[in-house]
């Protein structure tokens, strides 16, 4: 039996997320939880003729707390997405406290879930769950999951589009955090290899880094990525189930607390001791098993982009902790 929660269901990438899990044969149970509009998305799901039992809470009524019991696993889309001019880290204010109440709901009815953070900014946002998950004694590392799947999703087809082929074919390695100049495409460690004509190469690495501006911009007003987002986190959280289930050599980047994953303490000392990045990360039965260490073959170009995404993560995570660790025993 495995039950999964959606936490923000009824948004712009709940909605389609809850979808793919809901057909996909790989949950028994969903439960979606939103401060708006969960009975009619339920509602809408519930007709599907998948083996996926579908629920849906408010906040009355212990909402959260039924949504989350006996979960396996948890996605959170919860919170803001940008505007036009906007960073990911302008979300701060209003997002920090929404994951950490949600989170806050994990560490008290479900600790062992999975938990995987997409509302924004991820490269906070992640440090935030894990104060709260440590203030409440459940911290285990191996479950908690910053989800930069869609970099490397963007990632794929953006070499397509320079080199030629199908996206599905290349699997491209992106590290670091997950947003602007954060986001560290290693472009020299593409599979199958490419050749990425040097006059190309900045702008390729631009556009992975700022792809989401692409869609705000598009979408003009209305919002930031949620289809190819939704698809995105459901690969990841599908790769997770199956890893649990068994399946073996499962691989995904993932931003996670290095200290906390096997082969995570080597990736920390080469990032200059930042406690959170994302690398490939091996995922077994009980979540990360080892993260690799794509560092000692970076090209001397992806040097001086890693430079500047030390510099911008650090003070992001920093950001985040202090989020939790300046309001002390309030949670
Ligand atoms: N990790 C990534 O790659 C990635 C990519 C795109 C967007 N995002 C982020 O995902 C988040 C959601 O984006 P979206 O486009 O779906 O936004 P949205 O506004 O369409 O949906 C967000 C949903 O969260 C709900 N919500 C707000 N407060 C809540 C609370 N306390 N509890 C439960 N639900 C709550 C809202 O009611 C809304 O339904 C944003 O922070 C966005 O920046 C992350």
């Amino acid at each position: 039996m495995v039950k999964a929660a959606v936490l923000g269901a009824s948004g712009g990438i709940g909605q389609p997320l809850s979808l793919l899990f809901a057909v996909s044969g790989l949950v028994d149970e969903l439960s979606l939880y939103d401060v708006v509009n969960t009975p009619g998305v339920g509602a809408d799901l519930s007709h599907i003729n998948g083996k996926a039992k579908v629920t849906a809470y408010l906040p009355p009524n212990d909402g959260l707390q039924k949504t989350l019991e006996g979960c396996d696993i948890v996605v959170i889309p919860a919170g803001i997405p940008r505007k036009p001019g906007m960073s990911r880290d302008d979300l701060f204010k209003i997002n920090a406290g929404i994951v950490r109440d949600l989170v806050t709901g994990v560490a008290k009815y479900c600790p062992k879930a999975f938990l995987l953070i997409i509302s924004n900014p991820v490269n906070s946002t992640v440090p935030i769950a894990a104060e709260v998950l440590k203030q409440h004694n459940v911290f285990d590392p191996t479950r908690l999951f910053g989800v930069t799947s869609l970099d490397v999703v963007r990632a794929s087809t953006f070499v397509a589009a320079v080199v030629g082929g199908s996206p599905t074919e290349y699997t491209v390695p992106v590290i670091g955090g997950h947003s602007g100049e954060t986001i560290v495409p290693l472009l020299s460690q593409v599979s199958p290899k490419v050749d990425i004509p040097e006059d190309q190469l900045d702008a390729l690495v631009n556009r992975i880094q700022f792809g989401g501006d692409e869609v705000v911009k598009a979408k003009d007003g209305l919002g930031s990525a949620t289809l190819s987002m939704a698809y995105a986190g459901f690969k990841f959280a599908k790769s997770l189930i199956e890893a649990a289930g068994g399946k073996s050599g499962i691989v995904e980047p993932t931003y996670v607390y290095l200290s906390g994953v096997p082969g995570g303490e080597e990736v920390k000392e080469a990032v200059g001791g930042l406690d959170f990045f994302a690398v490939p990360v091996e995922l077994g039965p009980n979540g990360a098993v080892k993260a690799t260490n794509p560092l000692p073959q970076v090209t001397d170009y992806e040097k001086s982009l890693l430079k500047k995404c030390y510099e911008g993560l650090e003070g992001n995570i920093k950001k985040g902790v202090e989020f939790i660790t300046a309001q002390g025993s309030k949670l």
